[in-house]
């Protein structure tokens, strides 16, 4: 059997997704950076304004599962599933809500997973309190969002806009920051979350990438590139760090289910227990356990999921 990329099994990279979720501080790291540090990061946006235009790309997931998908996964308990569908981009949302009473906000989504867009629309339909929140979604990727906008020469702009974990899966990254930049109001920012550079991820990917299974719908991109090409293009930003973990115990006893689907979420690869060359997966298996990947507190072992948020200024 040869290794093949996880993306290539939808529902086999949602079951991963899910146990990765599950075990990793990802979601509340997020929720924490946009409790403390982004309102006040956007807290001029909106002052004298009768409306707010945000625009979500790749918005869809919000690190969610949609609930077709998860019928393909093994049955799990439903409510902390329907808990995080659209929960990032709602909680922005809401946030901005609660900080400009009265005030009407935009939002448009560009999403090119039908999926992820129904997922959301179940979010939004079962959410409270969205009466001055209007929503738009886009079934499309950015670059073709991109072309739509230059064809029509509409170029709508925008009070904020957002890019969450999903610059790996942009092709030309300097033209897509450029071009969203570019729509931004005087005034207006840009956030970007992707891992750190300091992650294990990056780490890992550095290392090991080259003998993974990249899909070349996926890139091993970290926050510290985007930092290279900002710099590069004399961009203003600002970096935050989000700490975060996620407990990979169950990667180090042989046969474990849930430890084998995370070792397929780490290495992006579909049954990669049963598929790696066994020296890459011994090499693998006994680097994640090293303090450069990973913490080890009491009898269990944390691999570093730090994230970076970047917000480039107008
Ligand atoms: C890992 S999810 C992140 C979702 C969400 N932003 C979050 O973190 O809460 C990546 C999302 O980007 C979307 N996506 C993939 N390629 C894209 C592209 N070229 N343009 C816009 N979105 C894309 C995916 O469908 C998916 O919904």
């Amino acid at each position: 059997m040869t290794m093949r990329s996880l993306l290539s099994d939808h529902s086999h990279y949602v079951e991963s997704f899910h146990l990765f979720l599950e075990n990793s501080t990802e979601h509340h790291c997020m929720l924490e950076f946009i409790e403390k540090k982004l309102l006040g990061i956007l807290s001029s946006i909106g002052n004298g304004k009768s409306a707010i235009n945000v625009l979500s790309v790749g918005g869809g997931a919000a690190l969610s599962l949609s609930l077709s998908s998860l019928a393909l996964s093994p049955p799990r308990p439903l409510l902390p599933l329907i808990c995080v569908l659209g929960e990032i981009d709602l909680q922005i949302l809401t946030k901005l809500q609660a900080k400009y009473p009265g005030v009407v906000i935009h939002n448009d989504v560009v999403e090119p997973s039908a999926e992820q867009i129904i997922a959301y629309k179940e979010r939004v339909a079962n959410t409270s309190n969205l009466e001055n929140i209007t929503f738009t979604w886009h079934k499309e990727t950015s670059l073709e969002y991109e072309s739509r906008m230059k064809a029509s020469k509409e170029m709508r702009k925008w009070n904020f806009i957002h890019m969450i974990q999903m610059l790996y899966y942009v092709q030309d990254i300097p033209a897509t920051i450029r071009f969203f930049h570019s729509l931004l109001e005087p005034g207006a920012k840009l956030l970007i979350i992707l891992v750190s550079g300091t992650s294990g991820w990056a780490r890992l990917w550095k290392k090991f990438g080259p003998r993974l299974p990249l899909n070349d719908l996926c890139m091993y991109v970290t926050s510290a590139h985007i930092e290279e090409i900002l710099d590069g293009a004399g961009q203003r930003y600002q970096s935050y760090e989000l700490p975060s973990d996620m407990d990979i115990t169950d990667c180090f006893i042989d046969g474990n289910k849930n430890g084998e689907l995370l070792l397929d979420f780490l290495t992006e690869t579909c049954n990669f227990s049963k598929t790696a060359p066994l020296d890459l997966k011994n090499e693998i298996v006994e680097d994640l356990k090293k303090l450069e990947y990973s913490e080890k507190r009491g009898d269990k072992y944390f691999f570093n999921n730090n994230l970076s948020a970047i917000v480039i200024e107008s």
